[in-house]
C-alpha cells in the first residue's frame, strides 16, 4: 500500500506522503541507501539519487575499471565491515575460527500488508492491516550459508518507519554474531544537533544538545537496562529547527537492556546512524537453523520541529504500543504509600491511609515496599514472596479486603527480578543470582539480580506472582528494578555463551510480562526501576505508565517531565504529589504547583493523608475532581512544548483535544521576579485558528491565543500587593480553555 518497487533496477520506496525512504540494490549486490526524509513523489528510476564521488587515489575499491564505486564514499543500508568501508558496521557474523567479511547479497523481497510481530520481543504493532506495510528484504551470504532479513514498516498515519533485522543460519556449523543493529542510516551531511536525553537517579533524561562533529559520538547503556543515564532515544535536529518549525528525526529503541546509538561523522562529513544492541560483552552463537531477531528500532521523521517529532512519538505508542486494553480506559488517580511510611506500616496505618485518601476522591491504594518476608529496611527478603505476617498478621487478602471496603482498588509493589543475599530464597538458591562463581558479588542497595536468562527462575517468579494477583484480586501492580547488573554470568550459560547473557536476561523479564500481562489484562503495570532507570518504549508495550522519577519536587519535575516528553506519551509518566518539604530536595513549593505539575501524567499522590490540614484536604479533593474531569483530554490530546525549562525561569505546556475543542495549559514560574515584564502573554499552540475559545472568562479567536497569546496572571512586583494575583517561588497556573 506504501510501498513502492521498481522491479528493473531493484529499488524500494517506502512513503506515506509524510515520509519516504528509498534505497536500492548496488552493482555488486549489496544494498545502498538513497534517501531519507520528507516525502518525494514517486518515479520509476531512482538512480540518479546515487551520487558517485569523484575517486580519490588513495580510496579502496572493488572493482578495478570502477575507481568510483568505493564502499568508503557510498551510502549504505546496512554495512559490514572489512571491506572497502572502513566506518562501524551494522553487521558482524562469521563462522568460529574461519576469516571472512560479510557479503550479504540481495535475493529477494517480499510485502506484507500490516505488521507482523517480532517474536519474543516487544514491538509495535497494528490493530488492523490497513495501518501498515511491511517490506523484507532477504540477503544471503553464501559463504556464511547465513539469511539476513531486513525489515521496514510503514505507518500510513504517522510519519514513521520501524525497522529491525534478523539473521538466520541456513548452514551446518555454528556462526557467531559480535554485532547485529536494528538499524542503520546513512545522511548524506552532518548539519545536525545531537539530541538526547541524559541524567542520572532523581534526574533523569535532561536534555542535551551539542553539534555533530567528525568522529563518533554516541549514548549507550552496558548497565543491562536501558539507564537513568542515557535514555534509548536520539533526535538528529537541523541547526535552524524549533519546537515548532524544520526538520527533525527522532530514533527510540524498542529495548529495556544494553544498547548504543550512535552517529559517525566521516572524513567527508557524511553521518551514519546506527541503533542496536550494544555490541561490548554481546557474542550471540546461532545453531544451525536458528534465527536472531534484534529489537525494533523506530523513526520519526518531523519537518514540523521537535514538537512535531514527539506527536508522532506519542501516537504512535498511544495507538500501535501500549496494551490494547489501555488505550481507551482511564487510569486510576492512586496514592501510594512509599513516602508516608517507608517501610513502617501495619494494617491499620494502611487502611487509615485508604479510608481517607478514598474520601477524597482517590481510587487506587497502592502498598509500596516492605509488605513481604522480613523486610523492615531494604537490606533483605527480596524473592521472598509471601506476606510478612508480624506487619500485616491477617495476611495480604484481609487487607486487600479492607481497602476494597473503603471503596478503593488494591495495588502491589514487587521487584521480581531481584534476590537479597539475607532471604530464604537466597539461602536455598544461591545459585539464582548472576554472578561468577567462586567470585564476589557487587552488592547494589544491598541486593542481587535473579538470573532471569533461566526460564525455570522465570517460571519460579511468575507463579509466586500470579498466586498473589489471584488471591488479593489485584488491580495494579509497581514492577520496580533497583540495580543495574554486575558480574554478568549465568551459571547455567556455557563460557561461550556468556556473551547471550544480557539479551537472554532481557528476554526472560519480557517473558515474564508477557505471561502475566495476557494472564490478568485487566491489572494495570507501572514500571519503575529506582525511578525512572527503564523508560523505555520496551517497558511501555506492557507497562502502559512508568513511575517517571523518584524525584517528586515539583521544580526538578518540570524538567524530568518536560524531557521524557520528548519522546514518551504524557499520559505514560506516573506523576504523583508529595508532601514538603519535598523528600530528594527539601524545597518547599505550594500545593497548586505541585499538583499543577502532575496533572501532565498518571496523576496520583505520595503522601499521608492523614496530616493534612482541613484546608489541604479541601484544595486535594478539588485537584482530583479537576483531574477526573479532564483525564481523557490528557490521555487522547496533543502535546504541546512552549516554553523550556532548560533554557529560562518559565516553563509551559498544553495539552490539546484531537478535536481541537478544549485544551489544558500549565504555566510555571520558578523563580519571582520583581517589578518584570508587563502585559505578559503565553502565547498557544495547536488550536484551531478560527474558533472562538473562553479562556479565564474571555473569549478569543484560537489565532489571538497562538499570536496574540493568553494574558498571564499579575505577579506581586513589590508594590501591587492589592492586584496581584500570584506572589513568591515556584508559582503556576493551569487555565482551561474550551471553545463555545
Ligand atoms: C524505588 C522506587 C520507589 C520505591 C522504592 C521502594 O526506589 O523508585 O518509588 O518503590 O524503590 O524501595
Amino acid at each position: 500500500m506504501f510501498i513502492y518497487t521498481n522491479q528493473e533496477n531493484n529499488q524500494f520506496h517506502l512513503t506515506n506522503g509524510k515520509v519516504s525512504y528509498i534505497f536500492h540494490v548496488m552493482k555488486n549486490g549489496q544494498l545502498g541507501h538513497l534517501y531519507y526524509g520528507k516525502a518525494l513523489r514517486h518515479r520509476s528510476d531512482f538512480s540518479h539519487l546515487q551520487t558517485y564521488d569523484v575517486p580519490t587515489p588513495a580510496s579502496c575499491h572493488p572493482y578495478e575499471d570502477d575507481p568510483a564505486f568505493s564502499l568508503e564514499t557510498l551510502r549504505q543500508e546496512y554495512p559490514a565491515y572489512g571491506n572497502s568501508d572502513f566506518r562501524e558496521p551494522a553487521i558482524s557474523v562469521g563462522k568460529e575460527d574461519v576469516p571472512h567479511v560479510p557479503n550479504f547479497i540481495y535475493d529477494s523481497f517480499k510485502i506484507v500488508e500490516g505488521k507482523p510481530r517480532l517474536e519474543g520481543l516487544p514491538s509495535t504493532y497494528v490493530n488492523d492491516d490497513e495501518e501498515a506495510s511491511t517490506l523484507q528484504i532477504v540477503l544471503r551470504d553464501q559463504f556464511l550459508q547465513a539469511e539476513l532479513t531486513l525489515h521496514y514498516t510503514i505507518f500510513r498515519d504517522q510519519p514513521v518507519i520501524t525497522r529491525s533485522a534478523s539473521l538466520k543460519n541456513e548452514g551446518t556449523g555454528n556462526l557467531v554474531i559480535d554485532r547485529l543493529m536494528g538499524a542503520s542510516v546513512d545522511l548524506p551531511d552532518k548539519e545536525f544537533i545531537f539530541t538526547h536525553l541524559a541524567g542520572t537517579w532523581s534526574r533523569e533524561r535532561q536534555v542535551k544538545e551539542r553539534s555533530l562533529e567528525m568522529g563518533i559520538q554516541s549514548i549507550s547503556s552496558l548497565r543491562g537496562a536501558s539507564s537513568h543515564h542515557h535514555n534509548p532515544f536520539l533526535a538528529l535536529k537541523r541547526p535552524a529547527a524549533t519546537e515548532d518549525t524544520g526538520e527533525v528525526y527522532g530514533f527510540n529503541f524498542v529495548y529495556s537492556s544494553n544498547f548504543l546509538m550512535q552517529v559517525e561523522v566521516d572524513h567527508y562529513d557524511m553521518a551514519r546512524l546506527t541503533v542496536g544492541i550494544h555490541p561490548m560483552g554481546f557474542k550471540w552463537n546461532l545453531q544451525p537453523a536458528e534465527s536472531f531477531q534484534t529489537p525494533e528500532v523506530v523513526m520519526v521523521y518531523s519537518d514540523q520541529g521537535l514538537n512535531g517529532m514527539s506527536q508522532a512519538f506519542h501516537t504512535l505508542y498511544r495507538q500501535h504500543l501500549i496494551p490494547k486494553q489501555w488505550k481507551t480506559e482511564d487510569r486510576p488517580i492512586l496514592i501510594n504509600n512509599w513516602e508516608a511510611t517507608y517501610f513502617d506500616f501495619n494494617e491499620e496505618k494502611l487502611v487509615d491511609i485508604a479510608r481517607s485518601a478514598s474520601e477524597l476522591g482517590i481510587e487506587l491504594f497502592v502498598l509500596d515496599d516492605g509488605w513481604f518476608g522480613k523486610r523492615n529496611d531494604d537490606t533483605s527478603s527480596l524473592g521472598d514472596w509471601h506476606v510478612d505476617f508480624d506487619k500485616l498478621p491477617d495476611g495480604l487478602e484481609s487487607l486487600a479486603a479492607k481497602i476494597s471496603e473503603t471503596g478503593m482498588k488494591f495495588g502491589l509493589w514487587f521487584e521480581p527480578e531481584m534476590i537479597s543475599p539475607n532471604s530464604e530464597l537466597f539461602r536455598e538458591h544461591p545459585d539464582w543470582a548472576v554472578g561468577v562463581p567462586g567470585q564476589s558479588y557487587t552488592l547494589g542497595r544491598n541486593q542481587l539480580v535473579l538470573d532471569f536468562s533461566r526460564p525455570e527462575i522465570v517460571d519460579y517468579i511468575y507463579e509466586k506472582m500470579s498466586d498473589i494477583m489471584k488471591r488479593t484480586n489485584l488491580s495494579y501492580i509497581k514492577w520496580d528494578m533497583n540495580r543495574n547488573i554486575t558480574e554478568a554470568f549465568s551459571q547455567v550459560l556455557s563460557a561461550r555463551q556468556q556473551g547471550e547473557f544480557f539479551h537472554r536476561y532481557i528476554l526472560g523479564v519480557y517473558r515474564l510480562y508477557e505471561r502475566l500481562t495476557s494472564e490478568f489484562p485487566h491489572v494495570l503495570f507501572e514500571s519503575c526501576a529506582g525511578g525512572g532507570g527503564r523508560f523505555d518504549p520496551g517497558m511501555m508495550y506492557y507497562a502502559p505508565q512508568a513511575w517517571t522519577s523518584d524525584d517528586t519536587d515539583a521544580v526538578e519535575r518540570l524538567k524530568i517531565q518536560y524531557g521524557t516528553s520528548f519522546a514518551y506519551p504524557i499520559y505514560s509518566m506516573g506523576s504523583h504529589v508529595s508532601a514538603v518539604p519535598n523528600h530528594q530536595t527539601l524545597r518547599e513549593t505550594p500545593l497548586s504547583t505541585r499538583a499543577n505539575t502532575a496533572y501532565f501524567g498518571t496523576f496520583g499522590y505520595e503522601l499521608n493523608p492523614l496530616l493534612l490540614s482541613e484546608e489541604e484536604r479541601e484544595e486535594i479533593e478539588e485537584q482530583v475532581a479537576f483531574y477526573k474531569q479532564h483525564r481523557s483530554l490528557i490521555r487522547d490530546g496533543q502535546f504541546y512544548r512552549l516554553l523550556s525549562p532548560f533554557e529560562g525561569n518559565e516553563t509551559a505546556w498544553m495539552v490539546v483535544s484531537p478535536d481541537q475543542s478544549e485544551a489544558l495549559v500549565g504555566y510555571y514560574k520558578v523563580l519571582a521576579t520583581p517589578n518584570g515584564r508587563k502585559h505578559q502573554t503565553l502565547r498557544l499552540s495547536g488550536l484551531d485558528e478560527g474558533r472562538i475559545y473562553q479562556a479565564e472568562g474571555r473569549d478569543y479567536y484560537g489565532d489571538e491565543l497562538m499570536q496574540v497569546g493568553l494574558p498571564l496572571p499579575t505577579e506581586f512586583n513589590g508594590a501591587n500587593s492589592k492586584q496581584a494575583l500570584r506572589g513568591g517561588d515556584f508559582q503556576s497556573e493551569v487555565f482551561y480553555v474550551k471553545s463555545r
